[in-house]
């Protein structure tokens, strides 16, 4: 029997976060665009996060664009000293709701005032530089003008930490050559697990690996061996890959969005979850490559 000891915190640099943390992007209005359809509720989610001992909240200012950051600080500024906010740069929306790319020096600089603004801080715990990379996921490509000018807006006392999201094991090589990188957030689930290597190399060098959509994200993961080990342990599906996540790596970071208390609760108390041998082999087949449950339950 395996505990997945979501209790125990893990090192952002010289920040400390507990494993199991809250993703914001949910909080904006439909398609992270516009403000959220119950203000009200928005803001009872993060305050119930942070009572309920999150201290690590993952957002970003073009969730909305700017809502999501607004609402974190209408909720919950002057911040506790232990919550630790990590945004990411990178991107820019545009009137249509579309996501653009924005990664020259003067768009990264523009962003990162941008998110100390509007999250009312000196600086920044962490940035991440979301690479847009192809249209599932990332792709090939030197990333080192964009990281060095994210390093200098560090050195220059706007930044603590830097972090990666959606790139290649060669691209966090090449940013590890430049600047430290404390985390890494890709997409990553029970069932898309392209990057298991990634993980287990990151665990080594002591780097946290945030997974996004840790329950699907837009396409919510639907398996039936998920629902069987859940009915099994009295659980929901949705605790049950949480804790397989927690599982998977000491050096993985949970946080996943939700607009909604109950499921906020829902997804914390996963970490009481203690999955089995036998649950952790059923499990293991659904992201297998020649699975086909993870032919159906991949999102898009
Ligand atoms: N770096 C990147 O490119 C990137 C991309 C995407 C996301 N992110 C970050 O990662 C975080 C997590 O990803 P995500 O929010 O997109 O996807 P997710 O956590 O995989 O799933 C969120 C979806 O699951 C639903 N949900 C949450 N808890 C549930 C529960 N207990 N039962 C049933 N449904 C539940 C939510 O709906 P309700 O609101 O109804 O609960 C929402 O539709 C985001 O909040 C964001 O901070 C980063």
């Amino acid at each position: 029997m395996t505990g997945p000891g979501a209790g125990t915190s893990f090192a952002l640099g010289d920040l400390s976060v507990r494993r199991m943390g809250y993703g914001a992007m949910q909080l904006a209005g439909p398609g992270v665009f516009g403000p959220p359809r119950d203000p009200v509720a928005a803001t009872a989610v993060l305050r119930e996060a942070v009572a309920q001992g999150v201290n690590h909240i993952d957002t970003s200012d073009f969730y909305g664009p700017h809502v999501t950051n607004r609402l974190i600080r209408e909720a919950l500024h002057p911040y506790p000293q232990d919550v630790v906010i990590v945004t990411k740069v990178g991107a820019v929306r545009g009137a249509d709701a579309s996501w653009n790319p924005a990664q020259s020096p003067a768009e990264l600089t523009q962003a990162v005032h941008d998110n100390l603004h509007n999250l009312g801080l000196d600086v920044l715990d962490v940035v991440n530089l979301r690479v847009m990379g192809g249209a599932h996921g990332p792709s090939e490509g030197s990333i080192a003008a964009r990281w060095t000018a994210l390093a200098e807006l560090q050195q220059q006392g706007l930044i603590r930490h830097l972090g990666l999201s959606n790139v290649t094991a060669a691209q966090v090589e090449e940013a590890r050559g430049i600047a430290p990188v404390v985390c890494v957030q890709n997409q990553y689930n029970l069932a898309h697990r392209e990057d298991d290597a990634l993980i287990d190399r990151l665990a080594e060098q002591g780097t946290a690996y945030v997974p996004f959509f840790p329950l699907g994200g837009f396409s919510p993961l639907q398996s039936s061996a998920l629902s069987e080990v859940a009915a099994r342990l009295e659980a929901t599906p949705m605790q049950v890959a949480l804790a397989w996540l927690l599982h998977r790596s000491p050096n993985i970071l949970l946080i996943p969005g939700t607009s909604s208390v109950q499921h906020l609760r829902e997804n914390l108390a996963a970490s009481q979850l203690v999955l089995s041998d036998e649950a952790l082999a059923q499990l293991d087949v659904i992201g297998a490559p020649e699975s086909s449950e993870a032919q159906h339950s991949a999102p898009s």
